[in-house]
């Protein structure tokens, strides 16, 4: 699995967070990674410039400038996290189209909810034409403690047919403050990032070792 998408329509489900997160969690394991920032906003690839810790990063936008570079960055790192963009762009369809796996954050609202569910079309579409490609996982984000939609969600999704995978990522003040800190929650102080590292490092485990 060496190309792994954070995709949703959906603004604001945590696409460009998990995949900054995502992309320095596997550096620090070691491997090589890239990461190719999708997004108009280009939100991630600025975070990416701002750590310390310097991973690559390329900025491509349309479905053409995508698939001509995902699959060459894929000869060259052990890893390539896409950040796509929001809305169900051509460019999110160039992205299905070339990935091995699609991640897809979910808020547990309805209306979220109805958002994950025109990606998970868009991916079957990809699937029915790449011969089952891309794999395809969802996960609970900025989910709020104490809250029942969260139950809710998961069975709703489970019944739609792709893995909920379990870990669940909760709102948290700390990982909302990364951006603007420069940093990751790795890099922030205090017993908040310290349980925020452990829920994204139990969502990471978990995406790579999904399978081919
Ligand atoms: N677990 C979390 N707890 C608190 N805030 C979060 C969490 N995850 C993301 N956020 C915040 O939510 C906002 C949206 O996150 P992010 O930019 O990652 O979403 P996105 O899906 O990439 O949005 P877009 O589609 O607009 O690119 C940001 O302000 C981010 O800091
Ligand atoms: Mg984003």
């Amino acid at each position: 699995m060496s190309i792994i998408a954070f995709v949703n329509q959906k603004g604001g489900c945590a696409k460009s967070t998990t995949a900054v997160h995502f992309a320095y969690w596997l550096v620090h394991r070691g491997n090589q990674v890239v990461l190719v920032d999708a997004d108009a906003q280009r939100s991630s690839s600025i975070w990416i410039d701002s750590l310390e810790d310097k991973i690559p990063c390329v900025v491509a936008q349309t479905s053409q400038e995508l698939l001509d570079c995902i699959p060459k960055l894929a000869k060259k790192y052990s890893y390539v996290v896409v950040d796509g963009p929001a809305g169900l762009s051509d460019a999110t369809k160039a992205i299905l189209y070339c990935t091995d796996l699609a991640i897809i954050p979910c808020q547990p609202t309805g209306v979220d909810l109805r958002s994950a569910s025109d990606a998970i079309r868009l991916i079957r579409q990809a699937q029915t034409q790449r011969e089952g490609k891309p794999q395809a996982a969802v996960f609970l984000s900025r989910a709020v403690k104490g809250t029942r939609l969260k139950d809710e969600a998961i069975t709703l999704l489970t019944n739609i047919g792709v893995p909920v995978l379990d870990t669940v990522i909760h709102q948290r003040q700390a990982i909302a403050d990364t951006f603007g800190q420069a940093a990751t929650v790795w890099e922030l102080l205090g017993k908040a990032s310290v349980e925020a590292a452990e829920e994204f490092e139990q969502l990471f485990e978990e995406i790579v070792e999904i399978k081919d």
